[in-house]
């Protein structure tokens, strides 16, 4: 029994957006994550897929991506992304509800891994736009975006709050922590994201949202104060679900 993530599977069986324009990496992206998922992962496991998942632009239109997902195998948890426009984050219970047994929508609630809390939300970081100088320097940016950015981070950080606290009143000690987006922006070290993750004492962070190779390095991978962060975008990984535990 293992745990995998991966995140940004972009499917667009109904919505026809071809990834094959972002680089090799995601040509026929979708046999990629059959293979490999069904080579990796075993039915007793659990593989949280952090965000991204489809292009509909409403449930209606993310059914077939939504069917796909649901028969790779394992016990399989999503985390909203900002591309799921299917999801309204209101109406997760219904979907829940609708998937039951199927799939898992992590929103404003918790799953189990053996004695584990999987607790988790879409998060948010600022992305500029930056201004720089002719040698690449950052010189400035959008102070206005970044005012938005914190309204949103904050919006977000309650909800992660609130998984954190269900499932810790349901006796959970143990957690590891998923968000869709980076836990830091490329300005700073550590987050509110980063702070309650050592306030829980998580044992590890999981996000994605980074694609290309110039964006891989955007927050931080590897041990940081005791904790594991982890970069699970499916092209990082060549949409090999990565390894978090036992
Ligand atoms: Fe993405
Ligand atoms: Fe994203």
């Amino acid at each position: 029994m293992a745990l995998y993530a991966m995140g940004d599977l972009h499917l667009s069986f109904q919505s026809d957006k071809p990834m094959d324009p972002f680089g090799r990496v995601w040509r026929h992206h979708e046999r990629k994550i059959a293979k490999y998922v069904n080579q990796i992962v075993k039915s007793e496991d659990t593989l949280v897929l952090t965000g991204d998942h489809s292009w509909g632009r409403k449930l209606e239109e993310s059914r077939d991506d939504l069917a796909f997902i649901e028969k790779l195998p394992g016990n399989k948890i999503l985390l909203r992304g900002n591309h799921d426009m299917f999801w309204d984050a209101k109406k997760t219970n219904k979907l829940n509800e609708e998937y039951k047994g199927r799939l898992f929508f992590l929103q404003n609630n918790f799953a189990a891994y053996k004695d584990y809390a999987l607790v988790g939300t879409k998060g948010f970081t600022f992305e500029g736009p930056f201004y720089l100088d002719r040698w690449g320097n950052i010189t400035g940016w959008d102070e206005e975006r970044e005012e938005h950015a914190k309204k949103l981070i904050s919006r977000e950080l309650k909800r992660l709050r609130e998984s954190f606290r269900l499932a810790q009143e349901a006796g959970y000690r143990k957690f590891v922590m998923f968000l869709h987006y980076p836990p830091t922006s490329i300005l700073e070290k550590t987050s509110p994201f980063t702070e309650i993750a050592e306030e829980y004492k998580v044992s590890a962070v999981v996000y994605s949202h980074c694609h290309g190779e110039r964006r891989f390095g955007d927050s931080i991978r590897g041990n940081y104060h005791g904790i594991n962060y982890m970069l699970v975008s499916g092209d990082y990984l060549n949409f090999r679900p990565a390894f978090v535990m036992n």
